[in-house]
């Protein structure tokens, strides 16, 4: 652990919206008198009916409940674009990258208004009203901006599913929110790349057969199934439609959005986000976290079939009239100065991206950095998974040449935005450290009882209470929502991690305390790794742990216990990877699988995931008490034959 302490640079400091003096009272003022402090917050929006209540939760197990301006009215899509299209309509709202660096393009807010309105009367043509759920498979184009905002624009609700999920994960999502359109590519490209989208969507409808639409927006121009009826050009389509469209008035409870997310059981859960609580803490945040000042140029990497493009790549940057950077390709291609290429050509004061890009990085070498210049560079970011220290110093030394703090964001798809963070100007940084709560927010370390633990502590991560970005349930099962996150401990939201908080109250994530996992900052479950190499005929049985790994910070291990008969080949090795690959998608794929003649059980038949973990960390030293296993011997055959030696 680094106790480096690294102050604000004054030339930050110079033109900070918050100093500390300021971030203690403001923070002070917003967890004494929330509703004082988010009724004002609340103005900078503009509501078509404005509310007279601003905070009404609850987090009793019996009655969770959650509502911020549950009285007033609103447009998402107006706020993001409408009233910034009147102000600034020649104002760059996004700047499109695309995979090739030959490609780029800019789009004010008086085109983004006109794209919307017509990707809007394109989906009121196709049948979609109001409360309707459509789902979005799409690249990273400016069209995936514009399907979100024309759904919000209808108060339809969208569920992006990322275009690395499989057909199967895809339909699985579709059928689970009953969407009846879904809005795709042809192909999308990434890295030079053809995706497959439009084929993985016909394989998906292959198994479920609700979907009456599907829109295809022509990306790479490849030639795909177009099935007669259903499926649309969207350029077609929206050659028949005016630019016109009126944003209706949404309550403030109203859902924006679905998004599934994976859980330490079960199938991904739909969590979903309210209107105007979400927008008005997304749009805070952007702007405070950020130190967003008018006319900057900001770009968050993420893709937005992840939460972080939903509320820092679309929601809060255009709710606050920014420019924002949208990025087809990967940071490596075509080399691995992509990212420092991009930031000079665009000239990128605002820089959020993940732990996991930043190890790859370094690893390609400083010369790719240097020989940018870099100097439009003013805030850099971080989020996905915990930052270590190394490479935190190579952000901030190399990328930022040391002038640029580095706001390492903590938060969750169940947050909506980001609730432990530095904010540039107030906070001096401790590398690996997420810092301090953003306003409103009341984070808590406890230990396995629920004792709330004081001080200088170790333990779980809880929150006291709401703040307006939160979800408001699982989409169709409230009970779920209820019993993941409210009953672990009582009267708390608990999140599932781990943290330390240090003598100067500064928190530090330590992961996952559940059975997620997070490889390369996305989030999986084991257990739905597990069942898709169950489904595998000749798999009897499957546990999925993570262990440390370099790059990805957490790599996928699994053990595998086949059916009898089965010989363990290496064939056999890749066939279960593939399997999962095609099962879940790429992201699932697992980096190590362990051929087991049996796992660890207790004499109960639960698996002791704990022996599994530390011998999937190469740790099997310390593996604590076996006594109570209903077979120790299994584990000097797991011990013998482990994948990960160190
Ligand atoms: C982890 C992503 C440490 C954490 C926005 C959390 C982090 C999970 C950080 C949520 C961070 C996210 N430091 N850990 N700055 N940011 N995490 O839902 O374990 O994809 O619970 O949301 O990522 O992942 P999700």
């Amino acid at each position: 652990m680094s106790e480096n302490v690294f102050p604000v640079p004054t030339t930050v400091a110079e033109t900070a919206l918050v100093d500390n003096a300021k971030y203690l009272a403001m923070y002070e003022r917003s967890v004494k008198d929330p509703a004082g402090f988010w009724g004002e917050a609340a103005k900078r929006l503009d509501w078509a009916k404005p509310f007279t209540k601003v905070k009404n939760t609850s987090y009793d197990p019996h009655n969770v409940s959650i509502k911020w301006f549950e009285d007033g009215e609103l447009n998402v899509s107006y706020n993001c674009v409408d009233r910034h299209a009147a102000s600034k309509p020649d104002a760059v709202a996004i700047i499109w990258e695309g995979d090739d660096p030959k490609d780029s393009k800019a789009i004010t807010y008086g085109a983004l208004k006109d794209e919307v309105c017509r990707f809007a009367n394109v989906l009121k043509a196709h049948g979609v009203k109001k409360g309707d759920r459509v789902t979005i498979y799409l690249p990273m184009i400016p069209e995936a901006a514009y399907a979100m905002l024309a759904c919000a624009r209808l108060g339809a609700v969208h569920s992006i599913v990322f275009g690395g999920f499989s057909p199967d994960s895809l339909a699985g999502r579709v059928e689970d929110c009953a969407s009846s359109v879904i809005i795709t590519a042809d192909e999308g490209l990434r890295g030079g790349r053809k995706v497959p989208l439009k084929a993985n969507v016909d394989a998906a409808l292959a198994k479920f057969a609700g979907v009456s639409s599907v829109l295809v927006v022509r990306r790479t121009g490849g030639d795909v199934a177009m099935q007669a009826g259903r499926d649309f050009y969207y350029d077609d389509e929206a050659a028949k439609v005016s630019a016109d469209c009126p944003a209706e008035p949404m309550n403030a409870e109203d859902p924006l959005f679905i998004l599934y997310t994976s859980g330490s059981t079960g199938k991904p859960k739909g969590v979903l986000h309210s209107s105007g609580g979400y927008l008005v803490y997304a749009s805070m945040t952007h702007e405070y976290v950020f130190d967003y000042h008018p006319g900057e140029i900001y770009w968050c990497t993420a893709d937005v079939g992840w939460v972080t493009g939903h509320s820092y790549i679309v929601y809060g940057p255009l709710a606050n009239g920014a420019t924002s950077l949208m990025f087809e390709g990967i940071p490596t291609y075509p080399s691995a100065s992509r990212f420092w290429d991009v930031v000079d050509k665009h000239k990128v004061n605002i820089f959020y991206t993940a732990p996991t890009a930043i190890r790859s990085l370094m690893g390609a070498g400083e010369e790719l950095v240097k020989k940018t210049s870099r100097a439009s560079l003013r805030i850099l970011g971080s989020v996905g998974e915990p930052i270590n220290p190394e490479a935190w110093l190579w952000y901030y030394n190399v990328v930022g040449d040391g002038r640029c703090p580095i706001v390492d964001t903590w938060w969750q798809t169940e947050t909506g935005g980001i609730l432990i963070t530095p904010l540039p100007g107030a906070t001096a940084l401790k590398p690996g450290s997420a810092t301090r709560p953003f306003f409103g927010v009341q984070p808590a370390v406890v230990d396995a009882e629920g004792n709330i633990l004081e001080g200088a502590t170790e333990g779980n991560l809880v929150l006291l209470d709401s703040w307006p970005g939160q979800m408001r349930t699982v989409y169709g099962d409230h009970e779920r929502f209820v019993q993941t996150y409210f009953s672990t401990y009582k009267g708390m939201y608990f999140t599932g991690d781990g943290c330390r908080r240090d003598a100067d109250g500064y928190y530090w994530i330590t992961g996952r305390v559940d059975d997620v996992i997070n490889v390369s900052g996305h989030r999986m479950g084991t257990a739905e790794v597990e069942s898709a190499l169950v489904a595998h005929p000749k798999v009897a049985e499957a546990a999925v742990v993570g262990y440390p790994h370099d790059l990805k910070g957490q790599g996928i291990y699994a053990y595998v216990t086949l059916m009898s008969g089965e010989e363990p080949t290496e064939a056999l090795r890749k066939e279960l990877v593939a399997w999962v690959r095609k099962e879940i998608g790429p992201i699932a794929s697992p980096d190590l699988i362990q051929f087991a003649p049996g796992l660890p059980k207790t004499r109960s038949g639960k698996i002791m995931r704990r022996i599994l973990r530390k011998i999937a960390e190469d740790e099997f030293g310390s593996l604590g008490d076996t006594s109570t296993l209903a077979d120790p011997g299994v584990v000097d055959d797991l011990i013998e034959n482990r994948q990960n030696r160190r």
